[in-house]
């Protein structure tokens, strides 16, 4: 796959230009059975930036993230951990919608490394106009997009981390200095948690200790807020 960041003008300086990109993107051949490129959408403001996985069903229909079953529950879980849900802005890992066809029905595929990183360039051109303080990554996909293909959600799942290399410095971001610890100079002051991906709840035998999960990791988030 060639990637995304072929696709990404180097003048574009609004997340609407971004998008507007995007939509004509052939990083990878994921575009060629989707209905559309699905960007990212919300407060682009916002303290508090949530990746997914990819579009689902409903999101590649309407070209919108999070529409669906999952982004509903989603919407509770930032609710319930005391994060005001007008203010997050919300995106994906990987924006085409990854599916195989059964009959008539569109059945999820997750994506393959070479799709995660083929995208990732315009996961890091939104970072580069957002300014959050945490980016909570939901489920393996995203995770492993921004920390690497080691990382394990299960394991480390609702703990702040530093802002990982393998996410790239995007040049805005506030900057802290090294610490006495002797912390990574110019590390962005953003910082990351994992946890689970919403649709691992609405798919989990015990929905509600699920639930509860998700909500206690964004709880985690809303308290770094300074
Ligand atoms: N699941 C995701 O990961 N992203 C969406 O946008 C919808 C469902
Ligand atoms: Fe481009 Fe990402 Fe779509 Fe692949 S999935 S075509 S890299 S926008």
């Amino acid at each position: 796959a060639p990637g995304a960041q072929l696709f990404i003008p180097p003048k574009a300086d609004t997340l609407d230009a971004l998008r507007a990109a995007a939509a004509d993107c052939r990083g990878c051949e994921l575009y060629q059975d989707a209905s559309q490129t699905v960007f990212g959408r919300g407060d682009e403001s916002a303290r508090v930036v949530l990746v997914g996985e990819q579009p689902g069903d409903m999101e590649d229909q309407k070209g919108l993230p999070f529409v669906g079953p999952a982004g509903r529950l989603l919407r509770q879980a930032v609710d319930d951990a005391g994060l005001d849900p007008g203010h997050i802005y919300l995106t994906n890992a990987v924006k085409h919608f990854r599916f195989e066809l059964r009959g008539k029905r569109r059945i999820h595929q997750t994506p393959d490394r070479v799709h995660i990183v083929a995208c990732r360039p315009w996961l890091v051109a939104e970072f580069a106009k957002l300014n959050p303080e945490v980016v909570v990554v939901l489920g393996a996909t995203a995770a492993k997009a921004l920390l690497g293909p080691a990382f394990r959600v299960t394991k480390q799942r609702g703990e702040l981390l530093p802002w990982p290399d393998a996410a790239q410095y995007p040049e805005h971001f506030k900057r802290v200095p090294v610490d006495s610890a002797g912390r990574v100079a110019d590390a962005p002051q953003a910082r990351l948690l994992a946890t689970i991906h919403p649709s691992a709840v609405l798919r989990a035998d015990n929905r509600d200790v699920a639930y509860e999960g998700l909500v206690a990791d964004l709880t985690v988030a809303a308290r770094a807020l300074a």
